[in-house]
């Protein structure tokens, strides 16, 4: 059976206070009792919740890993405000890296891409890669990429499952070991339309994802 990955990406919301709510709701995610060979879940909360994260994953054994939503273009050393990738592996096995909000409101570049995801794969961090269409150039390196059209991002307009998938097999074209994913809108109710593409390994989940019973039932639904 195919592995696929479901993704929460809760991007700058949740204070300290709504992520212990969060966290309390999605501990429910033991009950399903997932086979992580199968579906493997991973939440990527702000860089402030990653360690009250990690703590609580740890000490109710539950059965997801986590992701930094970012990942400065620099090592270590006199970068005031970024956090670098050995940092993150603390507490995180997976980060994503180039968002098309981080593009958008930050500038990020292709050649800054490229540095984030040579210095995660150094330290042995797991870098999801985000690319808006088919023609985005990937890192070398990466080996799990996530397609999101910019129009189906917070607008409640997901791609079709039919678009999707035949991007996500342009991207596989001569790199059959890469992983795909789809985000942009993904919620319970269509989730399946998209994991049961033969071309797609899993969903990428931001608003829904917010709400922790929401993304429980994704999870069991995708
Ligand atoms: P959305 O966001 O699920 O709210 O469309 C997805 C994302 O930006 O990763």
């Amino acid at each position: 059976m195919r592995k696929l990955l479901i993704v929460a990406n809760l991007k700058s919301y949740k204070n300290e206070n709504e992520a212990k709510n969060w966290l309390e709701t999605f501990k429910k995610i033991n009950e399903l009792s997932l086979n992580p060979a199968q579906k493997e879940v991973i939440v990527c909360p702000s860089f402030t919740q990653l360690f009250s994260f990690s703590s609580y994953f740890s000490s109710n054994n539950i059965n997801a890993n986590l992701g930094a939503q970012n990942v400065s273009p620099f090592d270590e050393g006199a970068f005031t405000g970024e956090v670098n990738a050995k940092q993150i592996k603390d507490f995180a096995t997976y980060v994503l890296i180039g968002h098309s909000e981080r593009r958008k409101n930050f500038g990020e570049t292709e050649d800054m891409l490229a540095k984030k995801v040579q210095l995660s794969l150094d330290c042995g961090l797991n870098p999801i890669f985000l690319v808006q269409g088919k023609d985005n150039i990937i890192p070398q390196g990466v080996k799990i990429v996530a397609y999101e059209p910019v129009s189906a991002i917070g607008t409640g307009n997901p791609d079709t499952p039919e678009s999707a998938d035949m991007v996500a097999g342009v991207i596989k074209m001569n790199r059959s070991e890469l992983m795909v994913l789809y985000g942009g809108s993904v919620k319970s109710v269509n989730v399946k339309g998209f994991t049961e593409r033969s071309n797609i390994d899993g969903v990428l989940v931001g608003g829904a994802s917010l709400d922790a019973q929401e993304f429980i039932k994704i999870i069991e639904n995708a």
